[in-house]
C-alpha cells in the first residue's frame, strides 16, 4: 500500500500555518539566540563574532543602521537602545532611501545592516554604498551563507531556525535580542552601565521566553478580539518610546496578511493630523505597558475615546487602572519596561494572524509579497 506524505503538513507540526508555528517558536528562538552569549554570574555579554575590542567599542562615535520593512522596525528600536543605554549617537535609514540622500560619513561609525534573509537587494545596495567609504559593517541575519554574510565585515546570527511564513515574526524578535545585547555590551564597555545592572538585565531577558509562553497560553482572548473587529475598514496602532517601533510593526503585520488598512503612529503624533481619520468604532490598538510614557499614553487613549473610536489596549497583567479607559484589554506579563516590546509584539502578531484567519486570507503566502525581495 502506498502512503501519501504531505510534507508541508508535516513541517507545520500540527499548526494550521507556518506563521502560527513561528510565532510559537519565538520561545525557543529567543532562548537559542541568547544561549552562550550572556553570563548572569559575571554580568558579561560575549559576542565573539562582533570582532571588536573594548577599546574599539569605546572609540565608536556613531552607529548607522540600515534595513527594510520589519527589520527596519527592529533597527528603530535599536536606535533607542544604543542612544538610551550606551549613549552612542545612532542614525537609521531605510535602505532604498539611503544612497539617494547623500549621507554624511564620520570616522568612528559602525554600520549595522539588519536583514533576516540576507538577500534583500535594497539592503545589499546600501551596504555596498557605506562600505565604499571604508565603514566597518556588521550584518545581523538569520541565513547562514546568504549574500550579506559574504559582504559584511562581521556577522551576528539570529538563531531562529528557518522562517517560512512571508510575515517575519521569530526573526524580528531575535533581531531585537541581538540589538539589546549589542547595546548593553556597548554600554558596559563605555562605562554607562555597571556589571550589577547588567546581571539584572540578563536575569530579566532570560525570563522573556517564559513570559512569551504565558501570552501564547492566553491566545484565545486575542483570537476573540481579532474576530470581533475583522470587518473593520481601518486600524490604528499607537505606541510611544520603545513601543513606537512595535506599533509600526503591528500595523505592517496586519496589512501584510489581512489586506486591511492599518497605520502605526507614535501616539503623540495623533493630534498632529491622523486624529482626523478616527471615526466611531475605529479600532485603535494602543500599547500601554507601564513605563515612563504610561501617563501620556493614557491621555492619548482619552483623546481616542472622545472620538468614539474603540481602544484595544495592550497592558501589563498587574494594571488595574487601564480597564477604566480601554474598551478591551489584552494583557502581557508585567516585565521590565526596557524589555516589554518583546512581549507586546507577540500580542500584535497574534492579532494580525487571527484577523487574517477570520478573513480567510492566504496567511503564509500573502498576495504580491515574497519572502525576500531581491529586486531594488
Ligand atoms: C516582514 O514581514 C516583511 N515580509 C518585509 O517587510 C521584510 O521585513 C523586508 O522585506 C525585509 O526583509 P529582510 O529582513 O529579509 O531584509
Amino acid at each position: 500500500e502506498k502512503i501519501e506524505w504531505d510534507f508541508e503538513a508535516a513541517e507545520k507540526a500540527g499548526y494550521e500555518h507556518f506563521m502560527l508555528k513561528e510565532i510559537h517558536e519565538q520561545v525557543s528562538a529567543i532562548h537559542n539566540t541568547l544561549a552562550g552569549k550572556v553570563s548572569e554570574l559575571e554580568g558579561t555579554i560575549d559576542l565573539k563574532e562582533l570582532n571588536m575590542s573594548e577599546e574599539e567599542i569605546r572609540k565608536l562615535s556613531r552607529v548607522q543602521i540600515l534595513a527594510c520593512g520589519t527589520s527596519w522596525h527592529a533597527g528603530l528600536l535599536g536606535k533607542y537602545l544604543f542612544e538610551q543605554l550606551a549613549g552612542i549617537h545612532c542614525d537609521i535609514d531605510i535602505c532604498s532611501e539611503y544612497r539617494y540622500r547623500s549621507p554624511v560619513m564620520n570616522d568612528g561609525t559602525l554600520a549595522i545592516a539588519i536583514t533576516q534573509s540576507g538577500e534583500t537587494a535594497d539592503t545589499l545596495a546600501a551596504v555596498r554604498e557605506i562600505m565604499s567609504y571604508n565603514c566597518p559593517t556588521l550584518a545581523i541575519t538569520n541565513v547562514v551563507g546568504s549574500t550579506i554574510t559574504r559582504e559584511a565585515n562581521s556577522v551576528l546570527y539570529t538563531i531562529a531556525g528557518p522562517e517560512i511564513g512571508v510575515a517575519a515574526t521569530k526573526t524580528f524578535s531575535t533581531q531585537l535580542i541581538l540589538l539589546y545585547l549589542l547595546a548593553v555590551k556597548f554600554a558596559l564597555a563605555r562605562g554607562k552601565l555597571s556589571p550589577d545592572y547588567v546581571k539584572r538585565f540578563i536575569t530579566a531577558i532570560r525570563k522573556v521566553p517564559g513570559q512569551i509562553q504565558q501570552i501564547l497560553n492566553q491566545k484565545e482572548a486575542i483570537k476573540e478580539c481579532a474576530e470581533n473587529f475583522a470587518n473593520s475598514k481601518s486600524y490604528f496602532f499607537l505606541g510611544r518610546h520603545l513601543n513606537y517601533p512595535i506599533a509600526l510593526e503591528g500595523a505592517l503585520k496586519l496589512k501584510e496578511i489581512s489586506y486591511l488598512h492599518a497605520e502605526g503612529f507614535a501616539a503623540g503624533e495623533l493630534k498632529h493630523g491622523p486624529i482626523a481619520l478616527l471615526e466611531k468604532g475605529t479600532p485603535v490598538i494602543t500599547i500601554a505597558t507601564r513605563g515612563q510614557t504610561y501617563d501620556k499614553v493614557l491621555s492619548n487613549i482619552k483623546e481616542v475615546k472622545a472620538r468614539d473610536a474603540i481602544v484595544i489596549a495592550v497592558a501589563d497583567n498587574t494594571d488595574t487602572e487601564i480597564g477604566k479607559y480601554a474598551d478591551i484589554v489584552l494583557t502581557v506579563p508585567r516585565s521590565d519596561e526596557l524589555l516589554s516590546p518583546l512581549l507586546s509584539v507577540v500580542v500584535l502578531q497574534l492579532l494580525a494572524y487571527y484577523t487574517a484567519l477570520a478573513r480567510g486570507c492566504s496567511i503564509d503566502k500573502p498576495r504580491n509579497l515574497a519572502k525576500s525581495v531581491t529586486v531594488e
